[in-house]
């Protein structure tokens, strides 16, 4: 049994290193160097080759290097059924929440807009909110919702979720389903989009939900660009129904030179940082998983491949 990691961003090595320095017995291959595929019993992926995952003919299971796994559930070379894991970690659930406690903090004080003012030398005080004036609404209240929401609360914020099925956490209102989707919305004046990207929150961030948040809103998409309709959010801001949006995601990534979004004065745009997968942290769940399942035991932090997250 061995393990096979793939992904193309460059951090192959990092990985390999990562796991090998903690766990130095650990039978480990790259996926762009020769290796014996049918010894391979697991799969640590991130955004791979489409298709690539059909070449292992013993596969058992696979990992994704983060919490996401749409990129796993789209690939249908995988054999059905077997388990797919994915990172739950406490670094990048702070990451996650540090990120997005700036961008709310930012767009209260007008930041963005001081930014542009400094590039044209204009000295111009503008109105700024307080805490006390908004709701901050969060579409997926999972691991990583959840555990912004409590950042959230601990500055003051009013806080509200969103998840699939109902839940109670102290502190947050929590709408459900699709029947509470337009009330949550109703409410909110920052929109905080954590959801996992599966066929039922593909495009969610549309004009018409969009439409449903308070005159002018602010919107965060830490989550996938597969999330948001992106031809229809400049003209909601544009009429003034968003007041500015921070993009960490997007349906292309890197997001192409000639995109509008660019451009656009009210759009804030990351690429694709707000939490990212320490290895150090999480090489532990890794190993972990493999040595469960050379034991035939239960993998931690394994998705419902029915649901899709
Ligand atoms: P999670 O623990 O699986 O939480 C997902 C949440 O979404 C749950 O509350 C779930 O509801 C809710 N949900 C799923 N489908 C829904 C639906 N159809 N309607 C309403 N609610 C729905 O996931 P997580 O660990 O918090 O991560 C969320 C996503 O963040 C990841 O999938 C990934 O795409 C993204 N992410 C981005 C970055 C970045 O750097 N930008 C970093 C890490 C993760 P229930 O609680 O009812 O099941
Ligand atoms: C990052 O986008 C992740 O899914 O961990």
């Amino acid at each position: 049994m061995a393990i096979v990691l793939i992904r193309q961003d460059g951090k192959l090595d990092l990985w390999k290193r990562a796991l090998l320095d903690q766990f130095p017995a650990l039978p480990l291959y790259l996926y762009n160097e020769p290796h014996p595929k049918d010894e391979i019993s697991m799969a640590i992926v991130w955004k791979h080759p489409q298709g690539s995952l059909g070449q292992y003919p013993n596969l058992q299971s696979v990992a994704s290097f983060g919490a996401g796994v749409d990129f796993i559930i789209e690939d249908h070379s995988r054999p059905t059924g077997i388990p797919i894991t994915r990172v739950v970690d406490d670094a990048l659930a702070d990451d996650m929440a540090e990120y997005v406690l700036t961008a709310v903090l930012g767009h209260l004080k007008n930041m963005d807009q001081y930014a542009r003012d400094k590039q044209t030398t204009k000295w111009k005080p503008r109105p700024y909110s307080r805490i006390v004036d908004h709701t901050v609404g969060i579409m997926g209240l999972g691991t990583l919702g959840t555990h912004v929401g409590k950042a959230l609360i601990k500055l003051g914020f009013r806080v509200i979720g969103w998840s699939r099925h109902p839940k109670t956490q102290p502190g947050i209102e929590v709408y459900h389903g699709a029947a509470q989707q337009k009330d949550f919305l109703n409410r909110t004046s920052i929109l905080i989009c954590l959801l996992p990207l599966t066929s039922e929150t593909k495009g969610i961030l549309n004009k018409s939900n969009l439409s449903h948040l308070q005159q002018g809103a602010y919107l965060i998409n830490v989550a996938r660009g597969g999330h948001l309709v992106e031809e229809e959010l400049v003209p909601l801001l544009d009429s003034g129904q968003l007041s500015g949006a921070c993009l960490d995601v997007f349906q292309q990534e890197p997001l192409p030179e000639k995109h509008p979004f660019w451009k656009h004065p009210l759009i804030k745009i990351t690429p694709h940082v707000a939490s990212v997968s320490d290895p150090k942290s999480v090489v532990p769940q890794l190993a972990e998983n493999f040595r469960r399942l050379q034991n035939d035991e239960p993998l931690l932090n394994q998705i419902d491949l029915d649901l899709g997250y």
